[in-house]
């Protein structure tokens, strides 16, 4: 018998190149909690809340009444409309439930966008420090990412005349995030509307994922359907995994017009062939119930935000700046460590904590580590003390 030779496509060959350094630190993190070692986890955005008893309850009610069948391809006009109704409630554009199609998770939304925007070799602009997870989507399609930088030395702060300039004749897709994982930073309501207006006069599409904007702690986050003129080049993605702690439930979507959005539901059809009902009910039923939770995870979000920085901030050789909105906080080591990969490599070594090297979500945030708000205020500080007794000691040394 001859020996079989796998063979695979160019996607999944493109998916097979990640840069194996981005989980390089955790995953050690997780090798020696797993020996017994006491390691604290600051690397991951999962949110640390169960999600509200009350969606809990709905789901499970849903689930006893059968709702465990297929759902339209574009997803349960009764999430389609709830997601409609808060859209409609912020923007002066009305959102027709038609315009929504729902995904397992904005991972999936995000994918299915640019499947249907781009084409292999095509040119998609994205500003950085960004989402790790655009990364292994924008391989696997293939496409030309040219990425635009919000320096450190600006906060980095969203930039619209960079990214402006860097839209050419071969751009497709110019892909925004806003509030930004991993820096916190938020697009004001003109920097949208003039990007909005700049795209659409060039005839390109413009997306942007939207999966934080219900964590905002200053002020209140705009959506770009909110603040563009017009829609017809506009995609907006959201979803619950933050928001409402339900990252595990895997729900998210897009809003759009026209002809994208039957483009999506073909794309979903012929992909997912439709979520879950009982998922999709809980996620209407979520949107629809009482903000109290989302506020109050919120708060908790900005206790732990306001926690790190001042802590941060009284250890000499760390800087950070307050970030208006996320889950993350972006910290300087480039005054004791040479970038931040060797930092959270010997800050791993040395006193078991694991944070997430800057140099993934791009150039701009090499000398830097990203600290998650996903943990109890009580876990932060035993790992902010481990941070501060390791710092004051010579991270180099240590390393
Ligand atoms: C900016 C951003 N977009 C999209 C996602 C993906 O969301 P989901 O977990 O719903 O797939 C994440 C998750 O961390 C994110 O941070």
């Amino acid at each position: 018998m001859t020996d079989f030779t796998p063979r695979f496509s160019l996607q999944s060959e493109a998916l097979n190149c990640e840069d194996s350094n981005v989980w390089a630190v955790s995953d050690r993190a997780h090798r020696l909690a797993n020996t017994g070692e006491d390691v604290i986890f600051l690397c991951v955005g999962d949110p640390n809340f169960d999600t509200p008893e009350p969606i809990l309850d709905f789901a499970r009610a849903r689930l006893g009444v059968g709702r465990t069948h297929y759902s339209p391809a574009a997803g349960e006009p009764m999430l389609q409309r709830a997601i409609a109704d808060i859209e409609s409630k912020v923007s002066p554009h009305p959102c027709n439930p038609d315009d929504v199609v729902v995904f397992p998770g904005g991972t999936n939304a995000i994918y299915a966008v640019l499947s249907c925007l781009l084409n292999p070799g095509e040119e998609i602009v994205i500003p950085e420090p960004m989402y790790i997870g655009y990364v292994p989507i924008c391989d696997s399609l293939r496409l030309s990412v040219k990425r635009v930088a919000c320096p450190a030395e600006k906060d980095f702060a969203f930039d619209v005349e960079a990214i402006k300039a860097a839209i050419s004749e071969q751009t497709r897709v110019v892909m925004i995030n806003t509030p930004v994982n991993p820096t916190g930073a938020m697009a004001t309501p003109g920097q949208l509307r003039a990007l909005a207006a700049d795209c659409r006069e060039r005839g390109i599409w413009l997306v942007c994922d939207e999966m934080y904007s219900m964590i905002t702690f200053a002020r209140r986050h705009t959506s770009l359907r909110t603040a563009a003129e017009a829609l017809d080049n506009i995609v907006v993605i959201d979803g619950l995994s933050k928001s409402h702690a339900m990252s595990g439930w895997r729900l998210g979507w897009a809003v759009a017009r026209g002809p994208l959005v039957e483009r999506l539901a073909q794309f979903a059809g012929a992909t997912i062939f439709g979520c879950p009902q009982f998922i999709q009910e809980a996620a209407a039923f979520a949107l629809e119930f009482d903000s109290y939770f989302v506020k109050q995870m919120r708060d908790a979000y900005k206790r732990r935000r306001d926690l790190i920085v001042a802590r941060i901030g009284r250890i000499p050789g760390l800087n950070c700046y307050s970030p208006e909105a996320g889950m993350f906080v972006m910290v300087d080591v480039s005054e004791v460590a040479a970038s931040g990969q060797e930092f959270a490599e010997a800050l791993l070594d040395a006193e078991r904590v694991s944070v997430l090297p800057g140099a993934p979500f791009g150039r701009s945030a090499v000398n830097h580590v990203r600290l998650t708000l996903a943990a109890e205020e009580a876990e932060l500080t035993r790992a902010l003390d481990r941070i501060e007794r390791f710092v004051t000691h010579g991270c180099r040394q240590v390393s």
